[in-house]
């Protein structure tokens, strides 16, 4: 490790390495597209002297992601783009055995959040990688001076893409980003399966209760919505989902699902789960009116899904009662136990989506970080799709991985598909 390296991280501890570095290994048997990326990037440099700044969750896949950026000759800055889903362990691999510097502590408050996301941020970044555009909200407002030097940036998720749209109909966006989260090779796997799989996962390791039979209610009927809805439900729950988009709404119930309001499910919901990407769809009063024992979390990115303050208010005792789980006592007598602190409980309480399903993510991410490089004079200040072609290939890179081959389209049908003057 060089001297600059030593200086430039701020982990727990770099004991843990080793751990990590067979946690790594172990997620990466998963990741073949990634791993063809990485071979490819390892000859051909296409991110030389490329200084990335990636605010992630720091896992053992995004480690798998970081190692095919620095493959690809990028230089390397990585911080936690949530205070509580950083593995240690890998924090403390990344750092002593790939040598990337790192600045992120599972469970490091907000400020020194930030203050990681700044020192990250002094290598001066060209490319930027968010989960939840942190990192663009933060060069924007605090660090205008390192806005010149960036000429692109990518999106993981749906709510840092909703607030960079937001950004860009402002006219305050200051250079390109390509919306990762809107390939479907990303939210396919990610949003559907990966919540759908991790967000149980997180339920049931902190909880250890059984699904089947409890009345699981869903707020948000999007892609992960839809994941975790499917997953309850093949686990036996009744699952009710609320949803405020009449398309939505109806998508729900043509699944066979029950649609309510979500007043209407707080006297029988067992379980809550919220999904939405906007704040206080659990308010206070929602809290009043549960059942006493309801389990309540949110795997939307931000921890505002949930009252929390709310909550706090109205509760007159709070006990740990496992990891993760915090029972609130109420005013009334009842019982409601939070998971997780209201944090995305997949990355809180479990270990985020699995390896296979962020092998297509940062698949997504290191191409799209390679087009950027080579397309970012013809950008402007947009937030941009996922180019089809890289969305193609990495379906192609997948299907071959898993030994699936599939059918091409005949001259005779590429002819009539082009056509239109042919009918019955
Ligand atoms: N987001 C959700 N799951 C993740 C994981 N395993 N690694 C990084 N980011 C994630």
């Amino acid at each position: 490790m060089t001297k600059h390296d030593i200086l430039k991280h701020d982990i727990k501890d770099i004991g843990l390495a080793e751990k990590g570095r067979l946690k790594i290994e172990w997620a990466s048997r998963e990741m073949p597209v990634l791993k063809s990326i990485a071979d490819r990037f390892s000859k051909e440099k296409p991110l030389k002297g490329m200084s990335v700044v990636a605010c992630l969750h720091v896992t053992t896949e995004t480690a798998s992601l970081m190692e095919t950026l620095k493959a690809g000759g990028a230089e390397l800055a990585l911080c936690a783009s949530n205070p509580l889903s950083t593995q240690d362990d890998v924090a403390a691999s990344l750092v002593k055995n790939s040598e990337i510097s790192v600045f992120a502590i599972k469970g490091e408050d907000t400020e020194t959040y930030y203050q990681h996301m700044k020192r990250a941020l002094s290598i001066g970044p060209q490319i930027t990688m968010d989960d939840g555009a942190d990192v663009v909200s933060t060069l924007h407002k605090d660090e205008r001076s390192l806005l010149k030097g960036v000429i692109g940036g990518t999106e993981e998720t749906t709510t840092g893409v909703i607030r960079l749209r937001a950004m860009a109909a402002d006219g305050a966006l200051e250079y390109p980003i390509i919306a990762v989260n809107d390939a479907y090779t990303k939210h396919l796997f990610d949003n559907r399966y990966g919540t759908g799989q991790s967000t149980l996962d997180g339920i049931i390791r902190s909880t250890n209760r059984l699904i089947a039979g409890s009345v699981f209610v869903v707020s948000g009927y999007g892609w992960c919505g839809k994941g975790v809805a499917m997953r309850a439900k093949g686990h036996g729950a009744r699952v009710i989902i609320t949803e405020i988009d009449p398309l939505k709404a109806i998508e729900a119930t043509m699944d066979g699902y029950e649609v309510m309001p979500i007043r209407d499910t707080l006297k029988i919901g067992d379980m809550f789960v919220t999904a939405t990407g906007d704040i206080n769809v659990i308010s206070r009063e929602c809290f009043e009116l549960m059942k006493d024992g309801a389990i309540v979390c949110n795997t939307g990115h931000f921890n505002v899904e949930i009252d929390i303050e709310g909550l706090d208010k109205i509760s007159k005792k709070r006990r740990i009662m496992r990891d993760y789980v915090e029972e609130h006592t109420l005013e009334n007598g009842k019982r409601i136990y939070l998971i997780g602190g209201g944090r995305i409980v997949n990355l809180a309480a479990a270990e985020g989506h699995p390896s296979a399903v962020m092998d297509m993510s940062f698949a997504n991410q290191a191409l799209c970080a390679e087009y950027i490089v080579n397309n970012a004079k013809r950008l402007d200040k947009k937030v941009y799709g996922v180019p089809e072609e890289i969305d193609k290939e990495i379906a192609r890179l997948k299907l071959e991985a898993m030994g699936i081959k599939i059918d091409t389209l005949t001259p005779q049908q590429e002819k009539y598909l082009r056509s239109w003057e042919m009918g019955t």
